[in-house]
């Protein structure tokens, strides 16, 4: 007998009718129409049932910590490097891992069950490090959390940065990080990218830079890592994150970067929250987006996913832990507005993002872990449109949050009852 039944479902693919059994914590039966018996069963109303969001770039040791030691007046990305220096010596374990421990609370109950943090790896202490892998291990049972060592304050540039970074990786950090648009020079950059692909290659662990964060469209280092991604066999287990100056850059010098990106499987992740109000601070009018070339780079096959990067931090006072709040602000900065387009921004909050993270067993598949969301709407457009709900969030085949459906009463002119507005969300659909 299976433990629970989710029934009557739409899946993000589109079928319908379709019913979800869980036993054991794993996914044992995903077929259409099906009723045998559980112990538990929902009725999911022809709602959508996904896999739960993924969030492959965020700062979890920074979140949160808004206003500490002061707001960041510019609103640039140098002043929130600035501004995270000035915090860095003012942080206590104790603070950062409750701040942390905060945001998984939220992430869980918006159906967010993974997430990819970068943790800056520049204060010799490394206070940041302990305390997220103490984090990492916390939220366990709920929220897979992957740590990436992050030198903030550039690789070559800041004195002693590079003994930190191995260090925070024998420490158990997952995946190697980088910042070459940070180092002193382009040749610096470059440097720093041949360096930390060979750690990666040597310890056997995934790289996931920021890259290229910048309206300069010479910065090019997504080429430089391209290519030590192809050097050191590193294919598939690679992300450039940002990589905005590529919204900036000559069409025919990307009509030749692209398909080296794609060659080198290289995963490409976009902030678009951040790089919507981080880049063009220097143009007047018209004012730059900033966000990589995201239609172009899904149409040459390479794999794409958005990411939240800062909630409530020196960088950006706003978030909501929402990947479809962040797949919206993709949406609507990269003009995906195509059905399918839309679909696919939906697939960067949830698979896209799984594959960047190397997630294993993600999906709903039989044999898979059973975790899933349940949101309240008909499809990954009306959800995206909507914020949509999430009704259930389930995580090893337990229902570890629950949220009332949203009802709304209207009365409209002419029509003398009161109308359920929640009626018209999963009823209304998209075509
Ligand atoms: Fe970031």
């Amino acid at each position: 007998m299976l433990d629970l039944l989710i029934f009557n479902a739409t899946l993000p693919d589109g079928s319908t009718n379709m019913s979800v059994g869980i036993k054991d914590g794993i996914f044992a039966l995903v077929d259409e129409g099906q009723r045998p018996d559980a112990r538990e069963a929902l009725d999911a109303e022809g709602q959508l049932l996904s896999p739960p969001f993924v969030d492959s770039h965020f700062h979890m040791d920074a979140t949160l910590s808004l206003g500490m030691p002061r707001l960041n007046a510019s609103g640039t990305l140098l002043e929130g490097i600035g501004l995270w220096g000035e915090l860095k010596p003012l942080l206590t374990q104790e603070g950062l891992v409750e701040r942390a421990l905060r945001y998984c609370d939220l992430a869980v109950s918006r159906g967010l069950l993974a997430i990819r943090s970068h943790v800056d790896t520049s204060d010799p202490r490394l206070l940041t490090v302990e305390a997220m892998i103490e984090v990492r291990e916390k939220v366990k049972p709920y929220l897979d959390l992957q740590l990436v060592a992050f030198p903030q304050d550039g690789y070559l540039r800041a004195p002693g940065a590079a003994q930190s970074l191995e260090r925070a990786l024998d420490m158990g950090v997952d995946v190697v990080g980088g910042i070459p648009h940070f180092e002193r020079s382009m040749a610096d950059g470059a440097a720093s990218v041949e360096a930390l692909c060979r750690i990666a290659a040597d310890r056997g662990l995934p790289v996931d830079m920021h890259c290229d964060e910048s309206d300069d469209p010479l910065s090019r280092h997504i080429e430089t890592l391209a290519q030590q991604t192809l050097r050191f066999g590193l294919q598939g287990r690679v992300a450039g994150s940002h990589l905005t100056s590529m919204h900036s850059m000559d069409n025919y010098y990307v009509s030749k970067l692209i398909p080296l990106i794609a060659e080198a499987q290289i995963n490409a992740i976009a902030n678009p929250l951040i790089n919507i109000t981080l880049q063009g601070r220097h143009d007047s009018y018209p004012k730059r987006r900033g966000q990589t070339r995201v239609p172009e780079l899904m149409d040459a096959g390479v794999n794409v996913a958005f990411g939240h990067d800062c909630v409530m931090d020196p960088w950006y006072s706003l978030g909501s832990g929402d990947m479809l709040e962040v797949a919206s602000m993709a949406l609507h900065v990269g003009q995906m507005t195509s059905r399918d387009a839309m679909r696919r921004c939906f697939d960067a909050v949830t698979v896209n993002a799984a594959k960047a993270m190397g997630l294993e067993n993600y999906g709903i598949k039989t044999g898979n872990r059973a975790d899933l969301v349940l949101l309240q709407a008909a499809d990954p457009i009306e959800a995206i449109r909507l914020r949509a709900n999430r009704l259930v969030v389930i995580r090893k085949g337990q229902i570890i949050s629950r949220t009332e459906p949203h009802v709304a009463s209207l009365s409209l002119p002419g029509r003398p009852e009161t109308v359920n507005a929640a009626e018209y969300v999963p009823g209304g659909g998209t075509p």
